[in-house]
């Protein structure tokens, strides 16, 4: 029997207790033995609820009971999620964790714990949701260097910008919706200013390189700029906009930022709508490949813990996470690399501004003012140059292929 205790009974670690309790034969014929909710730690009380009777309100009743084999944080936020971690892994207990604030940060020095300690960190659901990306990069993806990660990492800006572009719904109006239906973090910021791709995009690349990649040094915009006219002439061009992570591996250097971006049919990630996230993995000895599903919401994420409860229950006494060294990489700066962009205008595109721009030629569309087009490729310095020609730019989204 492993017994486990569930840190904080929200979406997550309810839809934890969920899966366990309703799949508890199946699970226990994949490990060998019963998996038992000992405790489940939250600050308010569920009375009548199931839940009441392994409810506690002090941390150290877990920490402190050598019965407890593994905790499952899913707190949010990094303190006291933080501590809490820690205290479990240097009590020898094997943590999972959602919590990508708690991963992107400490993750170095949580995932050397877990070595000294001879237990498991493990995070599956930190960064996608139901997708399985963390243990394919730590343990699939092992017979090469991983040369790019690009990613659609957050299911509510992907909602948002889906609802805006397929049912002409207003900003604010998708993003009530996707805060209704449970996939915004608390604080709505966390997603539209792409701080929560940020974090997820650090940890992906830290893993790709082994390195700690610090999310503070990731270059980082959201898509409170990205109006209704930008999908629209977007769209009349053959474009979709996404927010997208990404990670590039070269010879030089590792560049990371997060931003929006537009890309066309005949990119792998053009078809990831709604709630979904998808990541492109290019690596030298895989080719591409795609990893789809949904990024977000309750059972998806529980799985994911749950899978992580699994792999540490069958791997006892032993730390299979190879996870990353607490070696900082430094970013390369991106501002060399070369790209179109798709540029909104106010009015209508002169003859100086088209070739400004090196662009062929612009579009309008009915009832949409102003017009777009694609410009040549340049460097961010080349575009800037432009900008300073041109005053009547809205809009600047690089073209990602
Ligand atoms: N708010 C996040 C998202 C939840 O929308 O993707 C999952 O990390």
């Amino acid at each position: 029997m492993i017994k486990v205790a569930i840190l904080g009974y929200g979406t997550i670690g309810s839809g934890v207790y969920e899966i366990l309790t309703n799949n508890q034969d199946f699970i226990a014929q994949e490990v060998g033995q019963k998996i038992e909710v000992k405790y489940i730690l939250d600050l308010r009380e569920f009375p009548g609820s199931p839940i009441e009777k392994l409810l506690v309100h002090d941390y150290q009743v877990i920490v402190q009971d050598p019965e407890v084999d593994v905790v499952i944080e899913a707190m949010g936020g990094e303190h006291p999620a933080y501590d809490f971690v820690k205290a479990a892994l240097l009590a020898g207990k094997s943590v999972t964790t959602s919590n990508k604030a708690v991963v992107a940060a400490f993750g170095s020095e949580l995932l050397e714990i877990a070595k000294s300690k001879q237990v498991h960190f493990q995070f599956e659901a930190s960064v996608g949701g139901g997708i399985p990306i963390i243990r394919p990069l730590n343990s699939s993806l092992t017979a090469g260097p991983i040369r790019e990660i690009a990613g659609i990492l957050n299911g509510t800006t992907n909602y948002i910008l889906t609802k805006m572009a397929k049912e002409g719904k207003t900003y604010e109006d998708a993003l009530k919706q996707a805060q209704a239906l449970g996939y915004a973090e608390r604080d709505p910021s966390a997603d539209v200013d792409g701080f929560d791709t940020c974090r997820k995009i650090a940890i992906l690349a830290s893993l790709a390189t082994r390195r700690f990649v610090d999310y503070k040094d990731v270059d980082t915009k959201g898509i409170r700029s990205i109006t209704d006219c930008d999908i629209a002439l977007s769209a009349k061009l053959g474009y979709a906009i996404k927010l997208f992570g990404s990670c590039q591996i070269k010879p030089e250097g590792t560049a990371v930022c997060v931003r929006p971006v537009v890309i066309d049919q005949t990119h792998p990630l053009y078809a990831v709508n709604d709630v979904y996230n998808g990541f492109l993995v290019r690596s030298d000895v895989t080719d591409d490949l795609m990893f789809y599903g949904s990024g977000a919401g309750k059972l998806p994420t529980a799985s994911a813990v749950v899978a992580d409860i699994v792999e540490i229950a069958k791997n006892p006494n032993k730390t299979v996470m190879m996870g990353w060294s607490s070696q900082k990489l430094e970013l390369l700066d991106q501002e060399m690399e070369s790209l179109s962009y798709f540029v909104r205008l106010s009015g209508i595109c002169t003859q100086d501004e088209l070739e400004a721009f090196g662009a062929k030629d612009f579009v309008t569309r009915e009832g949409v003012p102003g017009c777009a087009l694609i410009s040549k490729p340049m460097t961010k310095s080349q575009l800037q140059q432009c900008l300073d020609k041109v005053d009547n730019v809205c809009q600047t989204l690089a073209l990602v292929q």
